[in-house]
């Protein structure tokens, strides 16, 4: 059945959206207190600092969003998708932070604000990224997530594969690979698949994993993979024809480091026609949930739509 395109984004949603920012924002402040947890000896004041610098300073939250939403959509325990959320916002978070480093993208600006080595140093940056993919599976595997402890093992996992060698990690070195040697439409899609996708298909699985419904994980995974395409054709277009204030970072950048690109490859109204057919792919995923998926359909629209 075709689906009627969306034309704009219910209230609901929004607000939704809005609360379920500032829910994870507490609980990665949480995280981020100057107390030390157990088994910590001391939390450095400039390290923690850069920390709560690269995560408590806007950002859409959208992974987190995805978290909690396909966990409420299968009934998972909200306590335990919180953390789950806040976990993976914290890997999120750190693959920025390195990612304006300047051995990578040398970018000065970062949700409207200078990057962590511009407001710290490179060496701080470093290690505020490599603290906050630590405190990340730190957050799944504590005792506060409450779930069984094969749950958890199969969380740390899943997160892990997302955003390593095989998953985020592996997709920054082919990005900045692909600086050098222009890849094929293959080879653009497997490092978009790696770098944005695998952390946003990682974000709609966990919800079937936290809520034990390993019969939905595979569709939320499908939901996940079709989101993340689109997640990053609209970053690479935003790149081309949003300007720096609204998006809160540089803008032509790719260009400019004659990145390769869906968008440099096919062009924008090819990228526009594209993020259309996704939302209704993304869509037609959710339809054996009805109207319990709305949230995630809207989503969708959402990602593809976004302005910054
Ligand atoms: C930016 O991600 C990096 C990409 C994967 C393209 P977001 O656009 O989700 O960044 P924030 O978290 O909202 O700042
Ligand atoms: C970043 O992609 C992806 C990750 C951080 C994993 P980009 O380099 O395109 O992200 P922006 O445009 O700097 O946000
Ligand atoms: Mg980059
Ligand atoms: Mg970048
Ligand atoms: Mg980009």
């Amino acid at each position: 059945m075709p689906h009627s395109p969306m034309t704009e984004l219910s209230t609901q949603f929004l607000s939704r959206l809005k609360s379920h920012a500032a829910t994870v924002e507490g609980e990665l402040e949480r995280l981020l207190s100057s107390t030390p947890f157990a088994d910590e000896i001391a939390r450095p004041e400039r390290l923690l600092s850069a920390m709560r610098h690269g995560v408590l300073n806007g950002g859409k939250r959208l992974r987190p969003f995805l978290v909690m939403e396909t966990a409420a959509l299968l009934g998972g325990n909200p306590t335990a998708a919180l953390r789950v959320a806040a976990a993976l916002e914290c890997i999120h978070c750190y693959s920025l932070v390195h990612d304006d480093l300047p051995a990578m993208d040398n970018d000065d600006l970062r949700r409207g604000q200078p990057t962590v080595h511009i407001a710290y140093d490179d060496a701080t940056a470093i290690l505020a990224g490599d603290s906050l993919l630590t405190l990340a599976f730190d957050t799944v595997a504590a005792p506060q997530t409450a779930l069984p402890d094969a749950q958890k093992v199969a969380l740390v996992l899943a997160l892990s594969r997302a955003a390593g060698l095989g998953g985020m990690a592996g997709g920054q070195a082919l990005d900045l690979a692909a600086e050098v040697t222009a890849p094929d439409e293959a080879g653009i899609r497997t490092l978009q698949s790696m770098k944005t996708g695998a952390l946003i298909r990682f974000a709609c699985e966990a919800g079937a994993m936290i809520a034990d419904a390993p019969q939905h994980r595979h569709t939320l995974r499908r939901y996940g993979e079709t989101i993340g395409l689109a997640f990053q054709l609209a970053d690479d277009l935003l790149d081309v024809t949003a300007d720096s204030a609204t998006m809160g970072k540089a803008t032509g950048k790719d260009a400019a480091r004659g990145k390769g690109t869906l968008v440099s490859l096919h062009g924008e109204a090819w990228a526009r026609q594209t993020l259309e057919t996704l939302v209704n792919d993304a869509c037609a995923l959710l339809e054996p949930f009805a109207g319990k998926a709305d949230m995630l359909k809207q989503t969708a629209y959402f990602v593809a739509e976004r302005r910054n």
